[in-house]
């Protein structure tokens, strides 16, 4: 068992092995560390005391042991009795047979927070190029557009007779629409006007608004953290890139009654944003139940005119990022069947540390 415990107590991925009451049996020193507390203060207490508001997490464990299947969560975030919240990716594995020992064993591996910035540092880079790459685009359509666009209108007034000018007409209305869809394209143009707000306030409007638009048959289930401070945001932009985040979700289910859309609020520490180590961030997560984001366009899913549907402009997302981005913060996704997310996290003060 010592033996044991040597091997356990020198890997570097935190180890809790359960029984079926999901008390904990044993907890090595990486299990310890991550989840801040000791193995004399674990043993016997129940996985639900080591977290707290991890309700998800604990149905998972339940559902593994109901199951016999094990089962893989990738970026889980679990919030210690301390508020600190770990980030970690987890393998849950039954015991496959009665003498183990064990029910069920728990494998927690933190998410590196180099990862997280290295990956952060490569979308804002990715963005600067597609946005730099769209005002160069921009500039040389909208010149010539507003020479076509002018000339046009001079031909219309000499046409000899109403009904040739149905074709300059078209000239014209084809050049406006073009020039809407390269501003679209720009993204937002004004600066943001900030105001100190509650993010719920904003969420709650958007929550309207979508139900209003399926004619109340989403279900939206909140979870919001009541303690959150409030935050400095532009509270009209905020609501677009909410609701271009919320309305795809709504378009994504196969009926808008089967579409359940989880929203949940949550303040969180010591985040990094490119090279910015935030005190305090507000993250939000809008999580629905639909089909998911076609493999095939996940990777490029924030790109300007990247769509998946027929109809699409492909425009929603890009937009609702750079406003995250205006604000100081990020967008994230994570897709599969039946489970997508968007995360995005603002950052809570204004003054903000450079990372070392
Ligand atoms: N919640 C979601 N579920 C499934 N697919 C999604 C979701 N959100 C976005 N998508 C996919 O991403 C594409 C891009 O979205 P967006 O930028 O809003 O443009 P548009 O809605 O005009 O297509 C959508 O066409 C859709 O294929
Ligand atoms: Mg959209």
């Amino acid at each position: 068992m010592t033996h044991n415990q040597g091997i356990l107590d020198s890997l570097s991925t935190g180890v809790i092995a359960l029984d079926e009451h999901l008390r904990v049996i044993a907890l090595n020193a990486a299990g310890q560390a991550l989840l801040e507390t000791s193995e004399a203060r674990a043993i016997g207490s129940g996985a639900s005391e080591l977290v707290v508001d991890s309700q998800e997490w604990l149905d998972t464990l339940q559902q593994v042991l109901k199951t016999n299947a094990a089962k893989a969560a990738r970026s889980v975030y679990l919030k210690l009795p301390s508020g600190q919240e770990i980030h970690v990716d987890v393998i849950m594995t039954p015991a496959l047979d009665g003498d183990t020992g064990f029910s069920l064993l728990v494998e927690l591996m933190a998410v590196e927070r180099l990862l997280k910035i290295s990956r952060d540092e490569s979308q804002v880079t990715a963005q600067e190029t597609s946005r730099a790459v769209i005002r160069g685009l921009a500039h040389e359509i909208k010149n010539p557009l507003g020479g076509v666009r002018g000339a046009a209108q001079l031909l219309a007034r000499e046409l000899p007779n109403e009904e040739l000018t149905e074709y300059t007409r078209v000239i014209i209305q084809e050049a406006d629409r073009l020039r809407d869809l390269v501003d679209r394209l720009l993204g937002p143009s004004r600066a943001l006007e900030l105001e100190t707000l509650n993010i719920h306030e904003i969420l709650e409007h958007v929550r309207g608004l979508i139900n209003a638009e399926s004619g109340n048959t989403v279900s939206v289930v909140r979870e919001y953290d009541p303690s959150l401070p409030e935050i400095s945001c532009d509270r009209t932009q905020l609501i677009q890139a909410v609701l271009n985040i919320m309305r795809n979700a709504l378009q994504a289910a196969s009926s808008p009654a089967d579409c359940k859309i989880r929203l949940r609020s949550r303040a969180q520490r010591q985040y990094t944003v490119g090279a910015v180590v935030h005190r305090l961030v507000c993250r939000v997560d809008i999580i629905d139940n639909g089909p998911g984001i076609p493999a095939g366009i996940l990777p490029a899913v924030f790109a300007p005119m990247v769509t998946g549907r027929a109809r699409g402009t492909g425009l929603g997302l890009s937009i609702a990022q750079s406003i995250i981005n205006m604000h100081g913060g990020v967008l994230e996704c994570e897709s599969q069947p039946g489970d997508t997310r968007f995360t995005f996290y603002l950052p809570m003060e204004a003054q903000h540390e450079q990372a070392s």
